[in-house]
């Protein structure tokens, strides 16, 4: 065991895009727990879109201040306990925070199980395969033979989801950055259409990529991408809002997408914003699908990993500008 804990520091609550100059590495004295705390040895960082979130201002958490350990989910394994119930090589899923070891109050822990790969326990049955598989089937609803779009698609959540579409026998357009992720998401992913946001306008590359209409779009940016494929709905389609990461990594944006709530009415649309834990009932029985699929080769499972603590705040910058491709995480012991 170390004797120094080292943490990544928000030094400085970002105003325009998020910079290296916004965190600063430090040490500190090793985090000694409580009566009924545990000391944990953090092993993987997830990065997520939200972490830049979080930086704006309360969310489904609170903000982020200035001055703190930057804030951040992880797998931590346990190595020493004053909390009944948990023991010594027991791995959990948590707030850490960046830093290689937490003192943490053992009662809200979530145990996991040491499956192999332990990464998988951050993407595809971690939060982002729960976020694809709620926000997809209990939010957008596909029907067989519908379409369905969905933005960032490269990335976490979007790989799974034009994924899970297809499982559910639908007609999936996946929107993403640059030539290389679309033609991965064809090639490799089974999407049956990818269009690449950066090469131009959207909508008329949308509607050939979607000839007869968007029934379900699975929003994971927001702005004019959401603008986009408002105008391509069909009728009484429905818009699952799961994130709006156009909209983190700047100052505040000017407008609303055009056609809220003039196509909403219209094509009767539905538009609904949900939380993952919103499903946290129906979490255990959301993995069992997403285990077999994975095990049948229906689901291919595409991570991102970076090596050291030292790298989050430039994991994290990188994935805002669209390095990424799957689920993008650090390792950290
Ligand atoms: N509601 C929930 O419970 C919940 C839970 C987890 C995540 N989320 C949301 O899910 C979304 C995906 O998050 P994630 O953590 O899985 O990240 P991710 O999709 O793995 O990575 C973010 C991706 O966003 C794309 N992007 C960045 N700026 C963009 C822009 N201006 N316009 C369009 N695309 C842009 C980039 O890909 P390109 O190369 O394609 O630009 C990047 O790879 C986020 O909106 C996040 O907030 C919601």
């Amino acid at each position: 065991m170390t004797e120094r804990n080292r943490q990544i520091l928000l030094v400085e609550t970002p105003k325009g895009k998020l910079g290296p100059e916004h965190f600063r590495l430090t040490e500190a004295a090793m985090p000694v727990p409580k009566e009924g705390e545990v000391l944990a040895r953090v092993r993987y960082i997830s990065l997520d879109a939200a972490n830049r979130a979080w930086m704006q201002g309360a969310t489904y958490r609170s903000a982020v201040e200035a001055g703190s350990i930057m804030a951040g989910a992880a797998v931590a394994e346990i190595v020493a306990s004053n909390s009944p119930g948990l023991a010594p090589g027991d791995l959990v899923f948590a707030d850490t925070g960046w830093q290689d070891y937490v003192a943490l109050s053992g009662k809200r822990l979530v145990k996991l199980p040491r499956i192999e790969p332990l990464t998988y326990l951050l993407s595809v049955y971690g939060i982002a395969g729960l976020t694809a598989y709620f926000g997809l089937l209990r939010v957008g609803r596909p029907a067989p033979g519908e379409t369905v779009a969905v933005s960032a698609a490269a990335g976490s959540v979007g790989s799974l989801v034009g994924q899970i579409a297809k499982i559910k026998g639908c007609r999936v357009v996946g929107i993403a950055g640059g030539a290389e992720k679309c033609a991965w998401l064809t090639r490799e992913l089974g999407f049956d259409a990818a269009v690449d946001y950066k090469a131009g306008p959207l909508f008329k590359t949308l509607k050939d990529a979607a000839p007869k209409g968007i029934d379900v779009y699975f929003d994971n940016v927001g702005g004019d991408i959401l603008e986009a494929c408002l105008f391509q709905m069909n009728q009484r389609g429905r818009i699952a809002c799961c994130g709006a990461v156009s909209q983190y990594d700047g100052g505040p944006q000017p407008h609303g997408p055009r056609g809220v709530p003039g196509l909403l009415v219209v094509k009767r649309l539905t538009m609904q914003g949900f939380i993952v834990m919103d499903y946290d009932a129906e979490r255990e029985a959301a993995l069992a699908d997403l285990r077999s699929w994975v095990e049948a080769g229906q689901l291919k499972v595409q991570e991102d990993v970076i090596e050291g603590l030292e790298n989050t705040p430039r994991a994290l910058i990188g994935l805002l500008a669209g390095d990424n491709r799957g689920k993008r995480m650090v390792h950290v012991s």
